[in-house]
């Protein structure tokens, strides 16, 4: 089988070295991919955005199946392109994927779906948006409504931080266009999880859980990022919540989306948070989350082409996963200044010492080939990932695999996964 990758990103890495692993697959090629997958695909370079681009390359190379790893070209109608033209293609149409494109839809979306998640106020209009914040006594998160690659949320602790976040979303527009309109809800409080279940159209096929670190500081301080690691199992999900959140979270959602005309195909991602009040979902989003695709995909034991292409035709209930019962946990390396303006070419060392470790992997994120050198091109740039029979030696693991690699600027939280182990 002929296989395209689309994106650039630590979980395209580790969706290609998942792909990479199937008898079935002939050659696989990567747009515009990274210096990781350079090593396992043949990168082209067409960016992930340029869907005539890959449609004709798709045409061109007769390429049997496309994984688009991004939400970007999902929102923007890769799916619909691809089927159009009689390609196979996996992910959901844009109808299906403006569940994480447009936060105020998907507000709207779980309000008329009866899906439990925060009380939020959607505004186009700052000057009213200023004064609902100014009414309010209670912590609020303010959101720009459209794609911000996971920045685009401010969690704030007093009316006061609202406001200036309206003014850094609104006025400054620090997330361009996606802060057109913002939605500001009621700031919750509990753990965090990431749940990701494949949908087929009509089956739902959950995964493990996950958990994910946004905030860029230790101890979950600082603006929120892509995701600066995470780690599976998450054991903090036991079996009577996860059943709620399938019947509560995904089962409605799913059904919403088939009377609505956009049945959903592809992996749903569900960010919740789990309140005294029972799971509530933060965001929806329309893709295998970064960098939780590495530690979901470094324990997957059943071929992938075999499930993507189940959800594709509408066979899911064919299928079962098998997992590796280890723990996996991946340390996302950043670059200095990130989630701001950060370092960029600067030469990586130690790259093969800590891959060459048994049980880990590095995950290539922003990186590139520069004369002869892997060097930086992203804030995030590393995913190094490690598996163990628990979390605790996993994560041990990662951590001396990412001790060992080495960059200008290079820096990374000391305490993924501590909350599962402490
Ligand atoms: P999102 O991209 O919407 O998942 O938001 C990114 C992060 O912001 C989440 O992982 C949470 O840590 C935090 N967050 C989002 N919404 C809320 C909320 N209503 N209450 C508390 N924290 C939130
Ligand atoms: N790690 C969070 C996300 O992929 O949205």
């Amino acid at each position: 089988m002929r296989v395209l990758i689309v994106g650039s990103g630590g979980r395209e890495h580790a969706l290609a070295w998942k792909i990479d692993q199937s008898d079935r697959l002939t050659k696989l090629y990567c747009a515009p991919g990274n210096a990781g997958t350079a090593g396992i695909a043949e990168n082209v370079n067409i960016d992930a955005e340029d869907l005539p681009g890959l449609l004709d390359f798709a045409r061109q190379q007769s390429i049997d199946l496309t994984i688009v790893g991004p939400e970007d070209p999902l929102c923007a109608g890769i799916v619909d392109l691809f089927t159009g033209a009689g390609l196979r293609i996996f992910g959901p149409s844009s109808g299906a994927a403006r569940i994480e494109g447009d936060k105020a839809y998907a507000k709207q979306f779980m309000k008329s779906a009866a899906i439990p998640t925060a009380e939020a106020r959607i505004f186009d209009n700052y000057e009213q948006a200023r004064e609902y914040v100014a009414t309010r006594d209670c912590a609020l998160v303010v959101k720009a409504s459209g794609l911000a690659k996971g920045k685009g949320v401010l969690v704030c602790s007093e009316p006061a931080e609202a406001l200036l976040a309206l003014d850094k979303i609104m006025i400054e527009k620090q997330f361009g266009a996606a802060g057109d309109k913002v939605v500001v809800e009621e700031r919750l409080s509990g753990p965090e999880i990431s749940i990701h279940a494949l949908v087929d159209g009509r089956n739902i096929y959950v995964l493990e859980p996950t958990q994910d670190h946004k905030p860029i500081g230790e101890g979950d301080t600082g603006p929120n990022t892509g995701g600066m690691g995470a780690y599976s199992p998450a054991a903090i999900l036991d079996e009577s919540t996860m059943r709620q959140v399938c019947s509560e979270i995904l089962v409605p959602a799913i059904d919403a989306m088939t009377r609505r005309e956009t049945p959903y195909k592809g992996v749903l991602y569900a960010g919740l948070m789990l309140t005294a009040a029972g799971p509530k979902v933060l965001e929806f989003n329309c893709r295998f989350g970064d960098p939780e695709a590495q530690v979901l995909l470094a324990r997957l034991q059943t071929d992938l082409l075999d499930v993507i292409e189940a959800v594709i035709d509408g066979n899911l209930e064919h299928i079962t996963l098998d997992w590796d019962r280890r723990a996996a946990v991946c340390v996302v390396l950043a670059s200095e200044g990130y989630p701001g303006a950060y370092l960029r070419r600067k030469p990586i060392s130690g790259l093969d010492p800590a891959g060459e470790l048994e049980d880990v992997v590095v995950f290539h994120s922003g990186t590139a080939q520069a004369q002869g050198r892997i060097v930086t091109n992203g804030g995030r740039v590393l995913g190094v990932t490690a598996l163990g029979e628990d979390v605790s030696a996993a994560r041990d693991l990662a951590y001396r695999a990412a001790g060992m690699i080495d960059y200008n600027g290079v820096f990374y939280r000391k305490d993924i996964a501590l909350q599962a182990i402490s």
